[in-house]
């Protein structure tokens, strides 16, 4: 390999910085392909099962979904995400241990699309033509986009003025009919099961059984990537508690079939605006009190969760724990995580700053295996780092278009 000129052929070492030839040209990097052993049968052995089911990460477990035949299934290879660990984040937190299971990287950026292709797949194949949901806003780009590409109706009701930026774009984007509802978001779910209930849509919020079912699939991946090593614990947001219901679900099949032997602890964190499982949990699960919900972190803007009884079993099942944060300790964790390069939406930094208090409680212990779930892209709500940019020295700088200003900019 050497940098070579494209218009007089001089090389370089291809450690120089250069990026000009002395010429003037501009240069390649000259690779030395004559001795490169690549084979189309190589390059095919690397994609072994790109072809669904193998391509997507939800539906490598089909073993462990229903069974929905083939020809239905609407699939955009959702899932494959990255498993991080950083010093800097370890150290934060004071968990060693600590992993981030990034959600965002989804094809619609957040977990949803997991849930999504199992219960658009399922809805497909009862003949459903129009699909519905109420969202706080990852569901219904999700909905929205699943929808485009099944070529069904997808029809969504949001919080008027709730919806993080990026989330209403992508939403209205994609080509869901997109119905602002003058309430919360328990107003707009309230309402679209009522619509359900007339029989001619079919409804994709996580109440929809098989919606679960996809999200089983975030632990499958989590559990391979750890090579089925089990981790101590696995902290996730909790809203709706859909990945809560569905976590438990996945865990106690994946002992059934002998996969794993032993139980992570479930670690679901509120935010202190929205905190009716937390204040359940404190209360021994008797009963659950709806609040009137407000957060920084508008996806898990909720005060009446859909999903509840599910998310105790799967405490029960996990010897869980429920915890909350303020919205500080939240936009303190998301700066954090952006500031590695990982980068989340606010309610994913839930999990993040849960996992610190729960260190710092002594409920999770500096030596053990963690896995945080980020739920959901940092792109989805720009608003929460320009609105806080000051809080965390965050600037945006802007200069003449001259050297002597740039230097004076850079030097002074
Ligand atoms: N994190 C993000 C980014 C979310 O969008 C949601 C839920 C949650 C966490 C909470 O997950 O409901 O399974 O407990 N968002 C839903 C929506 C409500 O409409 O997009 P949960």
């Amino acid at each position: 390999m050497n940098l070579t000129c494209m218009e007089c052929n001089s090389t370089y070492d291809p450690k120089d910085t250069r990026f000009l030839c002395d010429c003037g040209g501009l240069l390649d990097v000259a690779l030395d392909l004559q001795d490169a052993a690549v084979s189309r049968e190589t390059l095919d052995a690397r994609l072994a099962g790109a072809a669904l089911p193998g391509g997507s990460g939800v539906w490598r477990y089909r073993e462990l979904l229903p069974p929905i035949p083939d020809e239905h299934i609407v699939s955009k290879d959702e899932g494959n995400t990255n498993l991080y660990t950083d010093a800097r984040l370890s150290a934060w937190t004071g968990c060693d241990g600590l992993h981030l299971k990034h959600e965002g990287e989804n094809p619609t950026g957040s977990f949803k699309d997991r849930g999504m292709t199992v219960g658009m797949s399922h809805a497909r194949w009862t003949g459903a033509r129009t699909v519905a949901c109420a969202s706080t806003g990852n569901t219904s780009a999700s909905v929205s986009a699943y929808a485009a590409a099944a070529g069904m109706h997808g029809l969504t009701f949001v919080p008027e003025g709730q919806l993080a930026l990026g989330k209403l774009a992508q939403t209205m984007g994609y080509g869901a009919r997109t119905v602002q509802v003058r309430g919360d978001f328990d107003d707009a779910m309230k309402l679209v099961r009522q619509v359900a209930e007339r029989g001619d849509v079919a409804l994709l919020n996580s109440l929809n059984p098989y919606r679960l079912e996809g999200q089983k699939s975030i632990v499958f991946e989590i559990l391979q990537q750890l090579e089925w090593s089990v981790p101590d614990w696995i902290v996730v947001p909790g809203g709706n508690l859909g990945n809560t219901s569905s976590f438990g679900k996945a865990l106690r099949e994946l002992q059934q079939v002998g996969l794993i032997q032993k139980m992570p602890r479930l670690a679901v964190i509120q935010a202190a605006g929205a905190n009716p499982f937390y204040q359940a949990f404190r209360d021994g699960f008797r009963s659950l009190t709806p609040v009137t919900a407000d957060t920084v972190a508008t996806a898990i803007r909720i005060g009446n969760p859909v999903n509840y009884p599910k998310a105790v079993r799967s405490l029960e099942w996990t010897d869980g724990v429920v915890e909350q944060v303020t919205d500080d300790e939240i936009l303190e964790a998301k700066n954090r995580v952006d500031t590695v390069g990982i980068g989340c939406e606010p309610a994913s930094a839930a999990s993040v700053a849960g996992t610190r208090k729960l260190v710092s409680q002594g409920t999770i212990r500096p030596g053990d295996q963690v896995v945080a779930i980020l739920t959901g892209h940092i792109l989805k709500d720009p608003d929460s780092i320009l609105d806080h940019k000051e809080r965390f020295g965050i600037t945006l700088e802007t200069v003449e278009p001259n050297l002597d200003a740039v230097t004076r900019l850079l030097d002074g």
